[in-house]
C-alpha cells in the first residue's frame, strides 16, 4: 500500500507551497537587534516601533522565539531581572522600563525589558536555580482587557501558563477538568514580581495580573515583596508610585544590596539613555516618514497621465497616486495597514461646551477658530465626525462589533511650539537621525529605541511621540539636571519630590513638554534625551466600528467626537504674572483633533494646522494623505448567532458606534430574508438635545419610517433620551426603566442579548443597576442579591456584554 495517497500529495504539496511563500514575503516581520547603515544598534521593541527598514541592514529574525535564557547568560551578572508586559496601549511596559531604570541606577543590576509574544516562555519551567550565588529574578507588568482577558502580546503566554485555567473566577481560575501540561512543582525556586494594571470600572478588576500571581504559586514560584495593583480609573500613576519603594526595597533584600536610591545622586549629571549616532550612507527609501513597521506595507507615486489608481485630493488641488504593488504583508497591531479615509462627514457641529473660570487667572485669547471667550467664559465647539476608512485589498477582515486601532499623527502647530521651546531650527528639524542606546548609561541593555529609525526629527516628534503627554515626576527630575538656573532646578527637584505640588501644577493642567520647558526657560536639553526619555510613544486610539461587515466587508466606519477642553493652569511660583495665578488653557485630544484637520483638508477647508505633505514629486512616498495606519481587534461585542432573539442596546453619545451598525445589519437582514423573523431590536439611544447632537438620526428615522409603512417587518424602536430639552434631564437608563416590563420579558423571558457601549465611569453602572431593579420588579426575584446574581449570569453566559472606555 502506498505510504501517501493522492489527496495526501496534493496537501503537502499545497503546504509546502504556502511555506514557500510565507518565508519569502513574511519573513521581514519579526524583530531582531541588527545594525542600521552600518551607524548603531537598534533593539526592535514591541509594538509598532523599533523598526528597521529592510534593505537597510540584515533581515529581522524569522518565527523561531527568542531565548531567555540565552539573553540572561550573556548579560554576565550575578543578578539578574528580567521584566516582561503585558500591554496594549503602553502603559504596562511604560511601567516595567521605570522599574528597569530603578534597578540599573539603584542597584546597579542589569535589566531586561521583554515582550512575552518574542520570547519563547516556556523557558520559565528550566528557570536556573540560585546556583553559584547567582540571583535570578522575573517581572510581569501585566494589563487587564475586555471581559478578564489578557493583552493581545500575551495570549499565547497566558493559555500556555494558565492551561485551561485562565477564564475563571478572578481570585482563582477556573479548572476545566483537562490534563494540566504543567507539572505542580514546574516552576518551583521560580522567584518573581508582579504589577497589575486594570481599572475598577471593569467588572474583572485586574483579573490577569491576579490570577497569573496565583497560578504562578500554585506552580512553585515565590514572589518577591507585594503584588501591585493599578488603577486607571482613579491614578495609574499613584498607584505605581505607593507601590514603588516597597518593591524596591523588597528587591534590594533579594538581591542583597544597598538601595542608593535616587536623591542621592541628584548633584550628579544625567547619563542619556540614548544618543544620536549621525545617519550617513542611508538613502531616502531607508529612512522611515511616519510608517510603523520596516514590511513595506504600501507605496505610493504619483500619476502618470491617463493612469488612474489611487485618487489624492490635496486641499483642493486635485492629484492622482497609484500604489506601486508591493509583496503582501499580513497586517496586524505590529504591521499596521494604511487605509485610506473614503469619507469624512460631520454628525453634527457647533453644539457648545462651556467652562467658567474666576478671574484670577488669564483668559486664553479671543476670537479663535473653535473656542469663544466672555468675560470668564470659555465656549468650546463640539463636534462629531463619521469617517469611512477602506480596508479592501489588505486582506483585513472585520465582524460588526470589532475595534479598530488608529495611531494618529501630532498637530504640527504643537510641533512648531516645542521645537521653539527647545530651540530646533528647520533645518535641525529635518535632520535625518539615528537614535542608539547609549553605552555609558547601565541601562543602555535594555534600552528599546522607541521609534523606527532612521528618521528626521520632525517625524519623530509628528508621528512616533506624545507631545501631549503630562510630563511625569521623574522626567522632572531629569529634565531639573538640565537646568541652568538654580532657582528653576530647586522647584523642578521639589516637583519631582512633592506630589502635592505635582498634581495641581504639573498633573491636573495636563502640562506637557513645551509648557513646561515655557515656565522652566533655563532648561537645555538635548534632543536625544528629548526622543528617548521626555517622550512616550504615541498610543494606538481605539474606535468601535460604527459599519456593519455584511454591509460594507470593505469599509470600516469611525464615529468620533472631538475631544477639546478648557483648563485652569497655575503658574510656578517663580512665574506669577500681573498678580495672576495663572490661565486658563484649551487642549484637544491627538487623535480626534487630527481625524478633523484631515476632514477639513479633504473636504478643501482650510485645516486649524497643517496637515502634513509628504507628496514627493520624484519618488515613491510611504504614506500619502488621507490614509491612516489602522488594524481591526477583534472584540467579543457580538450579535447573537441567533437573529430572531431579541436584543437590547444602550449606547448613548459615541456609544451608538457599534449600534449603528448592529441596527443597521438587523435592520438589512429583516428586509433582504423575512423569512429570518429577525427579532426584536430596541435600542436605548441618548444625546443633549435632538436638534444638535443627535447621531445618525436621518438614517433611524428612515429604518423606523420602513417598519412603520410594513416594507420591513421588524420590531425595531429607538428610544431618545435628552439631557438637555424642554427643561429635563432624561437618560438612558431613566428610559430602560420607563420600558421596564417589556425590557424584562425580552432579557428574562425571551433569552435576549443586552449591551451596553459608552461612559465606562458611570453610564455603565447606572444601566446596570436599571436592570438588576427591573429583575427585581418584573422577574419576581426575593432579593436584590438575587437579582443582582442574575444580571452577573447574563454576563458569564455572553448576554449581556459591554464595550466600554473611559
Ligand atoms: C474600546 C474603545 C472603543 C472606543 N470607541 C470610541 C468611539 O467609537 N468613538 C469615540 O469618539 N471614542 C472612542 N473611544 C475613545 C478613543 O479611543 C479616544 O480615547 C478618544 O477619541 C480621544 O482620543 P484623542 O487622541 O483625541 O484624545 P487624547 O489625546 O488621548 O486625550 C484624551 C485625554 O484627555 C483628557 N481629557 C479629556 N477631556 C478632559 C477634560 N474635560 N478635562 C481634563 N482632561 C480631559 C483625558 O485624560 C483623556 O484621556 C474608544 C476607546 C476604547 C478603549
Ligand atoms: C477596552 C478596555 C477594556 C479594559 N478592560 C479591563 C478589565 O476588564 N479589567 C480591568 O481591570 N481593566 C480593564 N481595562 C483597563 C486597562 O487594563 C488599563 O487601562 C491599563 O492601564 C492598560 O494598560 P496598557 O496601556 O499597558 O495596555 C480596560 C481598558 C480598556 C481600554
Amino acid at each position: 500500500m502506498a505510504l501517501l495517497d493522492t489527496t495526501d500529495i496534493i496537501i503537502l504539496t499545497v503546504i509546502a507551497i504556502l511555506t514557500a511563500v510565507y518565508i519569502r514575503y513574511f519573513k521581514d516581520s519579526g524583530s531582531k537587534t541588527v545594525t542600521v547603515g552600518g551607524a548603531g544598534s537598534v533593539a526592535a521593541s514591541s509594538g509598532p516601533a523599533g523598526s528597521v527598514k529592510p534593505g537597510s541592514a540584515e533581515s529581522p529574525r524569522a518565527y523561531g522565539k527568542k531565548s531567555i535564557l540565552k539573553k540572561l547568560q550573556a548579560l554576565d551578572h550575578p543578578s539578574q531581572l528580567i521584566l516582561f508586559y503585558g500591554s496594549q496601549t503602553g502603559t504596562a511596559e511604560d511601567l516595567a522600563t521605570r522599574i528597569a531604570k530603578d534597578t540599573t541606577t539603584h542597584f546597579n543590576i542589569p535589566t531586561l525589558i521583554c515582550d512575552p509574544e518574542e520570547y519563547d516562555m516556556t523557558e520559565l519551567t528550566r528557570w536556573p536555580g540560585e546556583a553559584e550565588g547567582k540571583k535570578w529574578l522575573c517581572g510581569f507588568f501585566m494589563a487587564t482587557y475586555g471581559e478578564g482577558e489578557p493583552t493581545d502580546n500575551v495570549v499565547e503566554f497566558y493559555d500556555w501558563i494558565m492551561a485551561g485555567k485562565g477564564k475563571g473566577e478572578d481570585d482563582g481560575g477556573q479548572d476545566d477538568g483537562g490534563d494540566d501540561p504543567l507539572e505542580d512543582d514546574a516552576l518551583d525556586g521560580f522567584k518573581y514580581i508582579v504589577f497589575g494594571l486594570g481599572n475598577k470600572t471593569y467588572e474583572h478588576y485586574n483579573a490577569i495580573g491576579r490570577r497569573l500571581d496565583k497560578r504562578l504559586k500554585s506552580l512553585g514560584g515565590v514572589r518577591i515583596g507585594e503584588r501591585g495593583e493599578g488603577d486607571d480609573d482613579a491614578s495609574m500613576e499613584e498607584d505605581f508610585l505607593a507601590w514603588k519603594p516597597s518593591i524596591l526595597a523588597a528587591m534590594a533584600e533579594y538581591f542583597n544590596v544597598e538601595d542608593a536610591g535616587s536623591i542621592g545622586q541628584r548633584d550628579k549629571p544625567h547619563v542619556p539613555l540614548f544618543e544620536i549616532a549621525p545617519a550617513t550612507n542611508i538613502s531616502q527609501a531607508q529612512v522611515f516618514w511616519g510608517e510603523y513597521s520596516a514590511g513595506k506595507p504600501r507605496r505610493w507615486q504619483k500619476a502618470q497621465d491617463g493612469e488612474e489608481d489611487y485618487e489624492m485630493v490635496d486641499s483642493g488641488v486635485g492629484e492622482k497616486f497609484v500604489e506601486v504593488r508591493s509583496r503582501k504583508i499580513a497586517y496586524d497591531a505590529k504591521h499596521p495597514h494604511y487605509g485610506r479615509i473614503l469619507t469624512s462627514k460631520p454628525l453634527f457641529i457647533d453644539v457648545h461646551d462651556e467652562y467658567t473660570f474666576d478671574n484670577t487667572y488669564h483668559m486664553p485669547r479671543a476670537g479663535h477658530k473653535r473656542y469663544l471667550v466672555e468675560n470668564t467664559k470659555v465656549r468650546i465647539e463640539r463636534h462629531c465626525l463619521h469617517v469611512d476608512l477602506d480596508i479592501s485589498g489588505s486582506g483585513l477582515k472585520y465582524e460588526t462589533g470589532d475595534h479598530v486601532g488608529v495611531w494618529p499623527v501630532n498637530d504640527e502647530e504643537h510641533l512648531m511650539r516645542l521645537a521653539k521651546a527647545l530651540g530646533l531650527t528647520e533645518e535641525e528639524l529635518d535632520k535625518v537621525v539615528i537614535l542608539k542606546p547609549n553605552k555609558q548609561n547601565m541601562a543602555a541593555e535594555s534600552a528599546k529605541v522607541p521609534f523606527p529609525v532612521p528618521c528626521t526629527v520632525r517625524t519623530a516628534l509628528l508621528h512616533y511621540l506624545d507631545l501631549a503627554a503630562i510630563v511625569k515626576q521623574y522626567q522632572l527630575e531629569i529634565l531639573a539636571k538640565y537646568c541652568k538656573d538654580t532657582a528653576e532646578r530647586d522647584l523642578l527637584f521639589e516637583l519631582a519630590d512633592n506630589r502635592e505640588l505635582y498634581v495641581p501644577l504639573i498633573e491636573r493642567s495636563r502640562k506637557d513638554l513645551a509648557d513646561v520647558l515655557d515656565v522652566f526657560q533655563s532648561i537645555e536639553v538635548p534632543i536625544a534625551v528629548v526622543l528617548g526619555e521626555l517622550l512616550p510613544r504615541i498610543a494606538v486610539r481605539y474606535y468601535s466600528i460604527s459599519s456593519s461587515s455584511k454591509e460594507e466587508p470593505n469599509h470600516v466606519g469611525v464615529t468620533a467626537v472631538m475631544v477639546r477642553y478648557a483648563l485652569p493652569s497655575q503658574f510656578p511660583s517663580h512665574r506669577v504674572k500681573d498678580g495672576k495665578e495663572g490661565n486658563v488653557v484649551v487642549k484637544q485630544g491627538i487623535a480626534t483633533s487630527w481625524l478633523q484637520r484631515l476632514h477639513e483638508a479633504r473636504s478643501g477647508l482650510e485645516a486649524e494646522a497643517g496637515v502634513l505633505n509628504n507628496h514627493s514629486e520624484t519618488e515613491p512616498i510611504p504614506i500619502p494623505k488621507f490614509y491612516l495606519p489602522l488594524y481591526i481587534r477583534t472584540s467579543n461585542f457580538k450579535l447573537p448567532r441567533n437573529p430572531r432573539l431579541p436584543v437590547v442596546m444602550v449606547g448613548p453619545g459615541t456609544g451608538v458606534a457599534p449600534f449603528r451598525a448592529f441596527v443597521r445589519e438587523r435592520y438589512h437582514l429583516a428586509s433582504t430574508s423575512p423569512e429570518m423573523k429577525v427579532g426584536p431590536t430596541w435600542l436605548f439611544y441618548g444625546c443633549r438635545h435632538p436638534d444638535k447632537d443627535f447621531l445618525y438620526r436621518a438614517e433611524f428615522e428612515a429604518m423606523e419610517k420602513g417598519v412603520a409603512s410594513g416594507q420591513v417587518d421588524l420590531d425595531l424602536k429607538v428610544f431618545k433620551a435628552y439631557s438637555r430639552y424642554e427643561g429635563k434631564k432624561v437618560y438612558v437608563q431613566h428610559m430602560v426603566r420607563d420600558n421596564g416590563k417589556d425590557v424584562w420579558k425580552m432579557m428574562g423571558e425571551m433569552g435576549g442579548y443586552f449591551y451596553v457601549c459608552g461612559d465606562a465611569k458611570h453610564m455603565a453602572h447606572d444601566v446596570q443597576n436599571a436592570l438588576t431593579e427591573l429583575a427585581l420588579k418584573f422577574g419576581g426575584m426575593a432579593s436584590e442579591d438575587k437579582a443582582k446574581a442574575w444580571v452577573k449570569d447574563l454576563r458569564t453566559k455572553g448576554r449581556y456584554l459591554e464595550d466600554v472606555w473611559s
